[in-house]
């Protein structure tokens, strides 16, 4: 039995996957681990050697090696002394998938797959939305392009492969954020661990 339980949450940029994390952990009790929020972490940590590289990847919406972001994740995961996580954010593309598997196999099982599909529009108005107060390098018009084609081209194909798995569980990430709640709950009921 593998020690760690994982369910991954994936969906384009400003699909709605931090603001359904949040409403999972209170009602469910899992660990969030957001796998853009580790690097943006890193990134600002004093002494970092990666936070260069990272910064470099996330204004060109790119995804950083993934030896660098599962390191993170399995570190948050062994810290928290906890044993369910919703991984937000990762995987992103194959080098991801790859990593993860590499190294977590037997270490931690992947349930479920929570996928907010959200249309091309819907997800760059939200994210320029955000940008107004977020202060992030990266929710702007160029950036958001790039993040989008790294979406498309190299995420979905990964949501595919946990498809062909049958762990993906698909919401419409374009309802207001109450209604994409009431369906993660749906999913996440038949979640029994
Ligand atoms: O998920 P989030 O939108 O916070 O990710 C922001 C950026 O962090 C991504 O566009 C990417 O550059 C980087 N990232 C990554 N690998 C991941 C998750 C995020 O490189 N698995
Ligand atoms: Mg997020």
């Amino acid at each position: 039995m593998a020690k760690y339980n994982v369910v991954f949450v994936l969906g384009g940029p400003g699909a709605g996957k931090g603001t359904q994390c949040e409403n999972i952990v209170r009602d469910f009790g899992f660990v969030h681990l957001s796998a853009g929020d580790l690097l943006r972490e890193e990134r600002q940590r004093p002494g970092s050697k990666y936070g260069e590289e990272i910064e470099g990847h996330i204004k060109n919406g790119s995804i950083v090696p993934v030896q660098i972001t599962c390191s993170l994740l399995r570190r948050a995961m062994e810290q928290s002394g906890k044993d369910r996580f919703l991984i937000d954010g990762f995987p992103r593309n194959k080098d991801n998938l790859d990593g993860w598997n590499d190294a977590m196999t037997g270490v931690a099982d992947v349930k479920m797959v929570l996928f907010f599909n959200c249309s091309e529009q819907v997800c760059i108005d939200r994210c320029l939305d955000r940008g107004k107060t977020s202060g992030r390098s990266d929710d702007n018009l160029e950036s958001l392009k790039k993040r989008i084609h790294t979406y498309t081209s190299s995420t979905m194909p990964i949501i595919d492969h946990y498809r062909a798995l049958n762990l993906v569980q698909e919401m419409n990430g374009e309802k207001t954020p109450d209604e994409v709640f009431a369906d993660v709950k749906k999913a996440l009921d038949s979640f029994k661990l």
